[in-house]
């Protein structure tokens, strides 16, 4: 229900000017959609490896899949904060983070395997690769993000959508949970100290997993041989593909 001055304000706006807004509104509920639809694609290839996975080699490298959409206002305040055009054409280009998907591994092994198995699938296209892994960020934050283009069938034909997947391990992602938290809670002014103890606990967390992944290859043997046979990403940090 509208109020009595939102319904006077209505009144002053002339009917071709609320056509405009209308059609504005539907183009963009059908922008944000595809981001839904492509965000859902990638998951269903997730789930099926995952799938897969369990059920031909009897393990499962991934922990847990989770998902975002970004809201219109958050992406707004990204257009904003990055002072691009209000253009549909040059928020699909500069901002590649509408849709994510984040994967959490056990080991960091699987992490690699997994961004192996989902960028070599012939409908993929990769558009950027940031191994944080690799190089992990100066305040100690790892994970390995790939930006990922998928088609999305519509009854307009195809449409390609970006996707930004987050793939690490179940340690680095406490840890990246925990530091995105302290950062909120101070809002972004935290104290050096806790800075410290935070970039401290992610050289524990990468320890941890170090660790971890010697003890699972003791038990396992050393992980198969995957569809490309080698981490392509180890040659490939941080540059754009
Ligand atoms: P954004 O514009 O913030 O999306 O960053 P970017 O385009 O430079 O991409 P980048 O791959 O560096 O980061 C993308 C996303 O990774 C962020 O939106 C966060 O979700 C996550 N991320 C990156 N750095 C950090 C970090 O230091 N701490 C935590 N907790 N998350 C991070
Ligand atoms: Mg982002």
């Amino acid at each position: 229900m509208l109020t009595a001055r939102a319904q006077r304000t209505l009144e002053t706006i002339d009917g071709q000017t609320l056509d405009e807004m209308r059609a504005l509104r539907d183009e963009t509920e059908r922008f944000m959609l595809r981001y839904k639809f492509g965000m859902d694609e990638v998951i269903t290839k997730l789930s099926i490896l995952r799938e897969e996975f369990s059920q031909t080699h009897d393990y499962n490298p991934i922990e847990h899949i989770s998902s975002r959409l970004k809201s219109l206002d958050s992406v707004i305040e990204k257009m904003q904060r990055k002072g691009v055009d209000p253009s549909f054409e040059t928020i699909r280009e500069t901002i590649t983070d509408i849709a994510g998907v984040r994967v959490t591994c056990s080991f960091v092994s699987d992490a690699y395997r997994i961004f192996e198995l989902l960028t070599a699938q012939r409908d993929i296209r990769v558009l950027r690769v940031k191994d944080y892994i690799k190089e992990p960020k100066e305040n100690g934050y790892q994970s390995l993000h790939v930006i990922v283009e998928v088609p999305v069938f519509l009854s307009t034909g195809a449409h390609p959508v970006a996707v930004e997947v987050q793939i690490r391990t179940i340690a680095m992602d406490f840890w990246a949970s925990l530091e995105h938290k302290i950062y909120y809670k101070y809002d972004r002014q935290v104290p050096q100290e806790l800075l410290d103890g935070l970039t401290d606990a992610a050289h524990t967390a990468a320890e941890l997993d170090a660790r971890m992944e010697r003890l699972h290859r003791e038990v396992h043997g050393a992980p198969p041989a995957t569809v490309l046979g080698v981490h392509p990403v180890a040659g490939q940090a941080g540059i754009d593909v």
